[in-house]
Order: structure tokens, then sequence, then C-alpha cells
């Protein structure tokens, strides 16, 4: 067969429905997954994954950038989440087996996009637990502190932030401050604890040896209860759920007294570029829901209950986010917000001064993480189990455990992924990664659903999108856009994005030209999909998923865009170096031969 005819070669849906219903179990031990998730569990569980990190964490940042028009962005990334979600939702309902965005892409794109994409989600699901075994550390050192029991500095943060902070602090001590007069000024208290943490570490050699050991303790702990079963991990997380819901209705109606509707105004200080800053936070904070699709294999009823479950978490979460982010904004002023805790901030003695409250928030913000970490560590092993299935990874990665009936070899892999860099990177950097690598798979998802529709229009499905015809709107949209951002320019961020290129101090044209590639990619693929929506009358939803989840990515920098695209090089690297030969698609093919 020709390279490229097998690289893109589909399963079809037929054949992967077929698998399904005949319940796909480790032919080795004989075992298979154990069914027990209901439409409730998997709403408790996509709430599980979403209410995390972003909203008790880096939506500080996101609300200080922005202002309280950071709720305008929450809104703008449901609308695009949701309708990747009810891309995600039909997918779930016709293909229910674990591998979620990866086998959806093998059904609709091929395999080598299969591969990319599951090679994509690594970044969602264990590079995403690393951000957020991170962050569960930082609340999880703070609880401590407050009781008395205090982490050494160095054994609670990375080695990075040590060492940017003790560069900074060593800079201002030339110049003849002192470390107090330092600590006083804005934002270098905790540039001086990183300091102090450089400084005061045990050395190996000359080396410090900084490390974040609660992040490696939880992702040990985590990684123990799935491994042992899911019924188990299923209890623990239902029950942090409600308790971390109730404690977000419970911010935002005590919240709701101590507004001063003066802090909304301005609304938008940074304008539109200013609320843009705070994407990858935003969208970080609604990762998650398209998680639970891993557990279909695991689900009583997955056709019917997964597009349920996915649906109800994304709505009950993001009337959740809208809420806090404008209660937040509301009661302290947008230029205090830039913290790591903001939720447990607008309580304290700077917020509302209700220190009880402020100290149940940081409890829960520790639960809240808790569950993500749960979730995402649940979804890695199972992608790699469908992908092991279909040859592209080791067999053993598909091994079931016989007595815990979970895949307990891939398990005990995601561990030690997310684990071990968790005691050293940083949390930005890898929050930026997670939220690019996730955009990308919503758009193969919504990418996938057009595709089917074409190729597989009489495949079943429980669900399905609902279909409005996108043949004239997506291309007035279209011109009406060009006209909009041509008379108003300034006025408008993709205007911004695409017209003014003005190189920073020290940069050239050519430099600040390449920032606006993204774009500029992004522009010539909205054109074209706005002729194919003409010519093949494609469904609006999954089209207007496609392009706002591809707009959210432009808007995550060129930095992050080569990172990004170096990790899907190793990616194919790796598939050309073991799942080509591997294939099972393969090598059914050559014994059909
Ligand atoms: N949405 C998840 C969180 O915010 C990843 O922690």
């Amino acid at each position: 067969m020709p390279l490229l005819a097998r690289l893109f070669r589909t399963k079809s849906v037929a054949r992967i429905q077929a698998e399904a219903a005949a319940g796909i179990s480790d032919h080795e031990s004989g075992s298979a997954l154990a069914k027990e998730l209901t439409t409730f569990d998997l709403t408790a569980l996509g709430i599980a994954a979403v209410i995390g990190a972003g909203i008790f964490s880096t939506v500080g940042n996101a609300a200080y950038s922005g202002g309280p028009a950071v709720s305008l962005l929450f809104i703008f990334t449901a609308i695009a989440c949701g309708f990747a979600a009810l891309c995600y939702a039909e997918f779930a309902s016709m293909i229910p087996v674990a591998g979620s965005a990866y086998t959806y892409a093998y059904a609709s794109f091929g395999e080598l996009i299969a591969w990319i994409i599951g090679w994509d989600l690594i970044l969602e699901y264990a590079i995403g637990n690393i951000a957020v075994a991170i962050s569960w550390s930082e609340y999880f050192s703070t609880l401590l502190e407050g009781w008395g029991m205090p982490i050494p500095a160095y054994f609670r943060m990375d080695f990075l932030t040590a060492k940017r902070g003790f560069d900074a602090v060593t800079a201002l001590l030339h110049q003849g401050q002192t470390l107090e007069s330092i600590r006083g000024l804005d934002g270098m208290a905790s540039q001086v604890l990183s300091y102090e943490a450089w400084v005061n570490a045990p050395r190996l050699g000359s080396l410090p040896v900084v490390c974040n050991l609660p992040a490696l303790g939880i992702v040990i702990l985590i990684t123990v209860l799935v491994y042992v079963g899911i019924r188990e991990s299923k209890r623990v997380s239902n029950a942090m759920v409600v308790f971390k819901v109730a404690v977000v209705l419970f911010v935002i109606v005590v919240g709701a007294f101590y507004i001063k509707p003066e802090n909304w105004t301005p609304f938008a200080p940074n304008g539109v570029a200013g609320v843009l800053n705070g994407v990858a936070a935003v969208f970080f904070a609604y990762i998650g829901f398209d998680a639970i699709s891993t557990t279909a294999e695991e689900c009583r009823n997955p056709q019917h209950d997964l597009p349920r479950g996915i649906i109800y978490s994304l709505i009950i979460c993001t009337a959740l986010y809208v809420l806090v982010s404008l209660v937040l904004t509301g009661m302290v002023s947008y230029t205090k917000l830039q913290v790591a805790d903001p939720m447990a901030f607008v309580f304290g003695k700077e917020g509302a001064n209700l220190l009880v409250i402020e100290r149940i928030v940081a409890v829960s913000a520790v639960v809240a993480t808790t569950t993500v970490l749960l979730v995402f560590q649940i979804g890695q092993p199972r992608i790699w189990m469908a992908m092991s299935r279909d040859g592209l990874l080791p067999k053993v990665f598909a091994s079931v455990h016989p007595r815990f009936k979970t895949p307990g070899f891939a398990t005990i892999v995601a561990g030690l992924v997310v684990a071990i860099p968790s005691l050293f990177m940083n949390l930005t950097e890898v929050t930026d990664l997670t939220s690019i690598g996730t955009l990308f798979a919503f758009v193969l998802v919504c990418g996938g659903v057009l595709v089917l529709e074409q190729t597989a229009p009489a495949a079943e499905r429980k669900f399905r999108v609902p279909y409005v015809n996108a043949k004239y709107i997506v291309p007035a949209g279209v011109v009406v856009a060009c006209l909009i951002f041509t008379l108003y320019p300034p006025a408008t961020a993709v205007a911004r994005n695409f017209l003014t290129i003005t190189p920073a101090e020290g940069e050239s044209w050519l430099g600040a030209f390449s920032h606006k590639i993204p774009f500029l990619v992004f522009a010539v693929a909205t054109l074209v999909l706005a002729g194919l929506c003409f010519f093949k009358n494609l469904s609006l939803i999954p089209v207007l998923g496609l392009l706002l989840c591809g707009y959210l990515m432009t808007e995550l920098g060129l930095v992050n865009w080569l990172r990004f695209l170096g990790w899907l090089a190793v990616g194919l690297a790796i598939y050309f170096g073991y799942g080509f030969w591997h294939s099972r698609l393969e090598a059914e093919a050559q014994q059909g031969d």
C-alpha cells in the first residue's frame, strides 16, 4: 500500500462499534474494565476534572490583566468549549471506547493524525496534571504553614523559580538594598522566598537541592488510588465534588454581599488585549469535561450517559465560573488579584477580612485540585490502553490488572510521567502548553465530526450535534468580520493581532512578524473552511467550534507554539520508530494480502 494511504487509513466506525459491543478485554488476563459509571457519576467526574487549579489559582493573573471583563472571556471560552463539547458528545455516543479524541481521530482522519492526537493528549492529561500538582502543593503548603507545620521553602518549589528569585534578589542586594526592604517592594515577597529557598537548600556538591516534595507525594497517592479501582476512585471523587461545589457556591453567595460595584469600573481597564492575555489561564480552567470520555468502557450505558455527562458538567462549571469571576473582581480591585490563591485572597485581610472563610476556601482548593489530579490520572492510562490495542504502543500498556480491573501498567507509567517532572517544573510554562495541546485536540474533534458527516453519515449515533447549514452563515460571517476589521482596525483584537506589527525594542521587523504567523495560518484556514461550508453544506456548530478553538490557539504566543510543534515532532519520531511498524491495522492488512 502506498505510504500516504497507509498513514491516513482510518479505522471504520462500524469496526470500533463492533469491538466495543463485543467488550474488548485484555487478551492475556481475560480481564475487562469494570462497568460502574452512571450519568450522575459522569457529570460529577466532569466537574471533578474541571474545577481546580484554574479557578482557584491561575485565574488571578487573568483577572489582574483583564479586569472585571475577564468574566466575558469566561463566557466566550465557554461558548468555544460548548461547541467542542457537543462534538465530543456525538463521538462519545457513536464510538464508546476508552481512547477519547485519539479513537475519534482514528475513525475520521486515519492512523497518523490519531497518533499525533494521542501524543498531544499527553499535554492535556500528564503535563496538565503536573500544573495541577504544583498548584495543589502551593495551597497545601500554605495550609500546613497556617497550622504551624511549615514545609521548608526549598522542598516546596521548583528549581527554576528558586533560581529566578535568587537572581532577581541578588541583583537588588548588589544595588545596596536589604532583604527586608526588598521584601516590602511590590511583588517581591515571593521572590525573597525563592531566594531564601535557594540559599538555604541542602547541597549536592555545589548544586542546591530545590524540589517540590508535596507535588510528588500527592501524585503517588492518587496513582495508588487509581490503580486500586475505578469504584474506589469514583466514590472518593463524588464526595470531593459535592464539597468543592458547595464551597464555590458558598463563595459566590457570601462574596455577593461584599461586592463593591465601583470595583467593576473600569470594566476592561487594559482593553481587549488585556482580556485576551488571560486566554491560557481561563481555557485551562475549563479543561476536563472531555476527559470523562476516556471512561467510556466503564460506563453502564455510555452512548446515553456520556453525552449528558459532558454537557451537564460544562453547563454547571460555566455558570459557576462566570459568577465567581464577577464576585472576585467585585470584592477587590482587579489590581490586587495577581496572586496564586485569588479565591482565598478576597476573603483575607485585603478583602472581606473573613479569615475563617479564607481558610475554608484554602482547604477546598486542596480538595478541588485533588479531584482534577484523580480524573486526569484515570484518563491518561486509558488513552494509552486504546493506543496499545491498536499496536501504536507496546502491548503491556493495554494489560488490565486481574484483580483491580484497571490498566495497571499504564497507570503506573502515567504516575511516574507526572510525579517526576512535578518535582522540578514551573507552573506557568506547563499551563500554557496544556492549553495549546487541549485546544488542538478540540479542533481535531470538531473537524472529525465534519469528516464523519461526509464519510460515515449513516453510522449509528445516539446523540447528534444539531444540524444548521453553514453554507451562507460562515462565508457571510467571514465577509462581515473582514469589513469590520478593515473599517475599525484598532478597536478589535483580531485586527490588532493581524494588522499591527510593532517590533519590541531590539527586535527586527521579521521577528515581530513571526508572532503573526499563527494568526495568518488561522486566517487562511478560515477562508478554506468558509469555501468548504459553501460547497459542502457543512454543519455550523462543529465549524464554529473549530474556528473559535483555532482562534484561541492563535492567542497563545509564538514561544508556546514552537514548544508545541517541538513536542509534536518528538511524537512523530516515536511513531516512525515504533507505531508505524507495529500497527494492528497494518498487520491485518498484510495477513489479508
Ligand atoms: N480545569 C482543570 C483545572 O482548572 C485542569 O485544574
